[in-house]
């Protein structure tokens, strides 16, 4: 689908990689970087600082989230794999860039909105404990795109409007100087990948804490999925499996012919849910037990991954550093 076409993805080191994300975000991201002219796949640490402040906490989920995509099947070889905070052509690329972005383009970004609602909400001033980092996170996120001349960007439905904001900075700066000085990024929603509902039925979510772990042990992943809420309906009766919720868990992980038997077998009162609990934890140890092994792997060995993503630091600056060149050099008329 992008064969010819410039692909970057970004990913915030915030919280465990669970399930929902896994199936939900990091698995198809992967695999559209496969299918990319070329694929640039960063971890967004820079923007992990606005929330959070604690360098330990910081640095071991850099450390979990590089090693999940490295596990999921990213390769390091053919995908450009790096650190934001290693290309410090970003940060200047973003105060370029400030010059151009509108100040209402930050007022209406729908994180900085989210925390002045929850404010309010709160009772507390709109600007409590919002930071700049947060307020500005879009001019950011644009330089991050438009560093490496990035034609799609994969998001979930929430990022839209920040890669509309790129893309209208770019347009503004491009219009300015009656060039093409950056390349126009498009958004790419992936509407076949379903949202995973958690254990208690809501969107599963690290703020729900109804997740079910990715790769921690068997023992852990059982533990979630046996508190999957049933019913106390007896195996017998007759059920409609678009009720059961292990059933919806299912769907994002099982093939046609799993989800058939299972949908049949609650249809016909033959599965009860300590049947229906064990074919969806059979298919999440199968769906992640290789990927799993890889995850304790690396992060047993994170100098090897340290190594990797030095590697793709090398390889995204050279083009960071001429997107630069072709701003300096316009803006101040070098
Ligand atoms: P969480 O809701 O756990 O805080 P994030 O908001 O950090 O997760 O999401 C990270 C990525 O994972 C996003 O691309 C998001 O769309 C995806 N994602 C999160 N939860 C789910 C889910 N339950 N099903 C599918 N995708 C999900
Ligand atoms: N804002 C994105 C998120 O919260 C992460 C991100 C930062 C990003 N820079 C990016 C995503 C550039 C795509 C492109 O998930």
């Amino acid at each position: 689908m992008f064969e010819d076409k410039k692909v970057l993805t970004g990913v915030k080191p915030t919280g465990t990689p669970h399930l929902g994300n896994y199936l939900g975000a990091i698995k198809p991201a992967i695999a559209m970087g496969k299918n990319a002219k070329e694929h640039y796949m960063f971890i967004a640490d820079y923007h992990a600082i606005n929330a959070e402040k604690n360098p330990e906490i910081l640095s071991e989920k850099l450390k979990e989230i590089a090693c999940v995509y490295l596990a999921g099947g990213l390769d390091p070889n053919k995908s450009v794999f790096y650190r934001q905070s290693d290309i410090p052509e970003i940060p200047e690329i973003t105060t370029i860039l400030y010059a151009y972005t509108p100040k209402g383009f930050m007022n209406k970004a729908h994180a900085y909105k989210a925390a002045v609602d929850k404010n309010r909400a709160a009772g507390k001033p709109d600007d409590d404990g919002i930071n700049m980092g947060l307020y500005t996170y879009p001019t950011l996120m644009a330089a991050d795109i438009l560093a490496y001349d990035t034609d799609i960007v994969p998001v979930g439905k929430d990022q839209i409007q920040h890669v509309e904001i790129a893309r209208d900075i770019a347009g503004i700066i491009n219009a300015h100087y009656n060039k093409q000085l950056l390349v126009l990024p498009d958004y790419a929603v992936d509407e076949h990948v379903a949202v995973v509902p958690g254990i208690d039925g809501r969107k599963m979510s690290k703020s729900y804490g109804n997740v079910i772990p990715l790769f921690e042990d068997d023992k852990a992943i059982k533990k979630a999925i046996f508190s999957i809420k049933t019913d106390s309906r007896p195996m017998e009766e007759p059920k409609d499996p678009e009720e059961i919720l292990v059933y919806q868990i299912y769907k994002s992980i099982a093939t046609p012919e799993q989800l058939q038997e299972m949908g049949d077998g609650l249809r016909q009162g033959k599965l009860g849910y300590g049947h229906i609990k064990n074919m969806l934890l059979d298919a999440v140890i199968n769906e992640i037990k290789d990927a799993r092994e890889k995850y304790n792997y690396y992060m047993a060995h994170f100098d090897e991954v340290e190594g990797m993503l030095e590697n793709g630091a090398a390889k995204a600056r050279p083009v960071a550093q001429a997107t630069l060149k072709r701003l300096k050099d316009a803006v101040f008329g070098r």
